[in-house]
């Protein structure tokens, strides 16, 4: 059982990978690349979809991209990310929705923002058998009530709170959590204080797990970075390169050549049959 993989990774200190993915080629990729965990996360409303934050993702929309994930995923480990709203309004409407991702999309779990006031839903979701992954920290869908992109738990009493949090969801039987934009020795405090994984965005090295959006590591995204994001490759331009090549080609007339057309040299071009 994965589940029981992951636990004992915190016990060897063996640290845990995960990356976002929204659809079916970037799940090979990362499924390929021996990912542990590949989240379909919210993140996808601005990262592939355009809005200019997590909030109007719908369950539809997760579905849809859950769903490409999992085609492409053998081994790893795939969470479906609640969408704002799948979740929050009751404990039934949670599990239908967590339900969901896996019904519908084959995803192996889910993960949900927030702390305490979380822990009955994380409990009976868990109880429905869905294994859950908490979210602290900077929690994206309610930024705006935190007072923006900024990091949490910089003072003691904030920081204490995020400590009982994540005990609470641990204690509520969440498999793992997301640390988010918290101080390198408050994730240390709490990777070290509660029994299950932490994956740490922005949290420091001492997570048991890192987790980053995958369109933002390879410079795919280039609306912003936030600080905590390291580009292990910076493919927009290359992208915009090779755009930019095409065009040019084509308006020259120099692409389709004859290694690009069937029959090749002056006399393929506009036959519409195989050589
Ligand atoms: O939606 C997302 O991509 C996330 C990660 C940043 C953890 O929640």
């Amino acid at each position: 059982m994965q589940l029981a993989r992951f636990q004992n990774k915190k016990l060897t200190k063996e640290p845990i990978t995960m990356l976002t993915a929204y659809d079916y080629q970037f799940a090979r990729l990362l499924d390929q690349a021996g990912i542990d965990m590949i989240l379909v996360g919210d993140s996808l409303g601005m990262v592939v979809l355009g809005y200019e934050s997590t909030v109007p993702v719908t369950m539809e929309e997760m579905l849809h991209h859950a769903k490409a994930v999992r085609r492409g995923t053998e081994k790893a480990f795939v969470i479906g990310d609640l969408p704002y709203m799948s979740y929050q309004i009751s404990v039934e409407e949670a599990i239908r929705n967590a339900g969901r991702f896996l019904k519908e999309a084959g995803c192996h779990g889910v993960k949900l923002e927030g702390g305490q006031e979380m822990a009955e839903t994380v409990r009976a979701v868990t109880r429905a058998g869905i294994p859950v992954v908490g979210h602290i920290g900077l929690t994206p869908q309610t930024a705006t009530a935190l007072g923006g992109y900024k990091v949490q738990g910089a003072d003691a009493e904030t920081a204490k709170r995020l400590c009982d949090d994540a005990v609470a969801l641990s204690q509520a039987g969440a498999f793992s959590i997301v640390l988010e934009c918290i101080p390198t020795e408050l994730a240390r405090h709490i990777t070290e204080t509660i029994p299950i994984p932490t994956i740490g965005i922005g949290a420091g090295p001492f997570c048991d797990g890192q987790v980053l959006v995958t369109h933002d590591l390879l410079g795919i995204f280039d609306k912003f970075t936030p600080r905590f994001v390291k580009k292990y490759a910076n493919l927009a331009p290359l992208i915009k390169d090779a755009l930019a090549a095409f065009l040019s080609e084509v308006r020259e007339g120099k692409f389709p050549d004859a290694d690009h057309s069937f029959g090749g040299g002056e006399e393929g071009k506009g036959k519409k049959t195989l050589p």
